[in-house]
């Protein structure tokens, strides 16, 4: 069986990764140091390591004991604003946690390693839309820097020790398991917060544009990363249709039946006005594009919430 280490398998995307590598018959590694998972998400059948990646020797353990063949890696500090306010603990993370991983792959030989980029905090404010992977790079916030540099680390490995790596730059990633708490995904917090009649704030007018991807869709772009054969590549992951906020808003509010009232603050530094991403690149060369609607989305998101 072949076995693939997933890190921050605990956490939104990752559990959803570790679901469908086990659905299709992988045996699946788990690590996640549980900052910001939930060992709940965790799928029964894959073995789990509570390890921060930060630290080598802990999680050079798990690789000489569970021998894996691939990684995806998803284990990140994820929060945009907070970069901005703690980027030493983003780039402690993003970049040093990610480059013991690297270490690990190197030292383990592992065949290739799949890597949650972003879209949404690399391109910067992009000049074309929908934003093509050959877009210059200018990320205007900490998370995005480090994002880039793991990139760079990648394509550095690939070089130097033969490291095989797919890149996936996701869109706004949106679905059932992502926390309402923090302060990234706004589809999360606006469903909690009509589920709970309590009042969502809109940062800036609610104009800006996001490019909203289902988690599921994303989790088989992993999958297809790994299946194909891509050497060193960096793949969008998205739909490329923007939707602003206030229309997202709109939308869960009617789907969920719901009377309460956005109010407005204003706009957030570090985050960008319009984005959506080009994904044919991905459609030919991972043979992948994305398959689930915003409206059916966003209706099993409200589900899950409701039954949470
Ligand atoms: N959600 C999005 O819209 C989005 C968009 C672009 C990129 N991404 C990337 O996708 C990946 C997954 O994001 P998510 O939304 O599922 O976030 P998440 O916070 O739900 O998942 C991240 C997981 O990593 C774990 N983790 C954090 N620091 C760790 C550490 N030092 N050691 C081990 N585990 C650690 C957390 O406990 C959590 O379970 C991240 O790399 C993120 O940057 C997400």
């Amino acid at each position: 069986m072949v076995s693939v280490l997933v890190t921050g398998g605990a956490g939104f995307i990752g559990s959803h990764v570790v679901d469908l590598l086990v659905d299709q018959g992988y045996g699946v590694t788990v690590v996640d140091d549980l900052s910001h998972g939930f060992l709940e998400y965790v799928n029964p059948k894959a073995e789990f390591h509570k390890v921060d990646i930060c630290n080598q020797s802990k999680l050079g353990d798990v690789f000489e004991k569970e021998k894996p063949s691939w990684v995806v890696h998803q284990a990140a500090h994820i929060d945009v604003r907070d970069s901005v306010k703690n980027p030493v603990h983003d780039a402690r993370v993003n970049i040093l946690g990610s480059i013991n991983l690297l270490e690990c792959c190197r030292k383990y030989d592992i065949k290739k390693i799949v890597f949650a980029s972003t879209g949404g905090a690399i391109y910067g404010e992009p000049e074309h839309l929908p934003a093509k992977e050959d877009q210059p790079e200018a990320p205007l916030c900490p998370y995005g820097v480090s994002k880039l540099a793991f990139e760079k680390y990648l394509g550095m490995y690939h070089q130097l020790h033969d490291l095989d790596y797919a890149s996936l730059r996701y869109a706004n990633v949106y679905g059932p398991r992502q926390d309402p708490l923090g302060e990234a995904g706004v589809v999360a917090i606006f469903t909690q917060k009509i589920l709970d009649q309590e009042t969502p704030l809109i940062y800036g007018d609610g104009e800006q544009t996001r490019d909203f991807v289902y988690v599921k869709d994303v989790a088989k772009a992993n999958l297809q990363a790994l299946r194909e054969k891509t050497r060193d590549k960096i793949f969008n992951i998205g739909t490329g249709i923007e939707t602003s906020v206030n229309e997202i808003y709109g939308k869960l509010r009617d789907l969920a039946e719901s009377d309460t009232r956005a109010v407005h603050d204003k706009p957030v530094k570090g985050e960008v006005r319009n984005i959506s991403l080009d994904c044919g690149l991905a459609e030919r060369e991972l043979k992948w594009a994305p398959t689930t609607n915003l409206n059916l989305g966003l209706q099993e998101t409200i589900k899950w919430f409701r039954e949470k």
